[in-house]
């Protein structure tokens, strides 16, 4: 199997490239619209061929790739069914298998960050978006944010895989790259809560502010965007 995990600098954003490596399909997970060329340098160095890419929500603090990628490779895009993305050529359920050649990932639906939350099961590793981040967890405080329905995703969806399934987030701004369900079961300080009602408490006093991007990005990914409608956007 081919696993990269890419970081943007800018949004603290991974970005996920697989591939079984049998054949030469590939299938990105979170792309950021300004990298676009350096997935496709990658891929092309590797001599693989894009044809799923996955958003796990709709982004606030960058802008998708997804509708970049498609103009430039054909490939399908996808998000979840709660997703108001109006490109999005194909919306899985809760439980819909995605796969390319022996790949197989399982959508699994975690609101709460937003309603349009979506982790990916692949195998020994779980693709969590911003529903849980290492020792932390995604913001629930816009976007139809909802700290009840995160707790559910998190403690009856999430941390019920076996412990030792790897978690890959969609953010990390201290360089963590990956951890484990176990670990952050025990470690994650979000998640050392004992009622929902702790958690939507804890939730409630995080004070945070919004994202920079978030008036641009959360529109623009819902409509879509290519590289140069961005870069005419972010000249103004
Ligand atoms: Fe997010």
């Amino acid at each position: 199997m081919i696993f990269k995990q890419l970081f943007d600098t800018k949004s603290s954003t991974y970005t996920y490239i697989i591939s079984s490596g049998i054949g030469r399909e590939a299938l990105l997970i979170d792309p950021v619209i300004e990298n676009t060329q350096d997935y496709l340098d990658i891929l092309n160095s590797l001599k693989l061929k894009l044809v799923k890419v996955i958003d796990t929500h709709i982004h606030a603090d960058h802008i998708s790739g997804l509708k970049e990628l498609k103009t430039q490779t054909n490939c399908l895009t996808i998000m979840g069914e709660k997703s108001l993305s109006e490109i999005v050529a194909l919306k899985v359920k809760d439980g819909e298998k995605i796969k390319i050649e022996n790949i197989e990932l399982t959508s699994i639906y975690t609101p709460g960050h937003t309603d349009d939350s979506y982790s990916f099961l692949m195998k020994d590793r779980v693709f969590t978006g911003d529903t849980l981040l290492i020792n932390g967890t995604g913001r629930t405080d816009f976007q139809n944010g909802n700290s009840k329905d995160q707790y559910h995703s998190l403690f009856e969806r999430l941390l019920k895989l076996p412990s030792e399934t790897l978690v890959y987030p969609a953010h990390d701004y201290k360089g963590n790259k990956v951890s484990t369900i176990g670990d952050q079961k025990k470690n994650n300080p979000r998640l050392q809560v004992n009622s929902v009602d702790e958690y939507v408490e804890l939730m409630k006093n995080l004070k945070l502010s919004s994202p920079k991007m978030m008036d641009i990005a959360v529109p623009a990914n819902i409509k879509g965007i290519n590289l140069k409608e961005f870069e005419e956007t972010i000249k103004k």
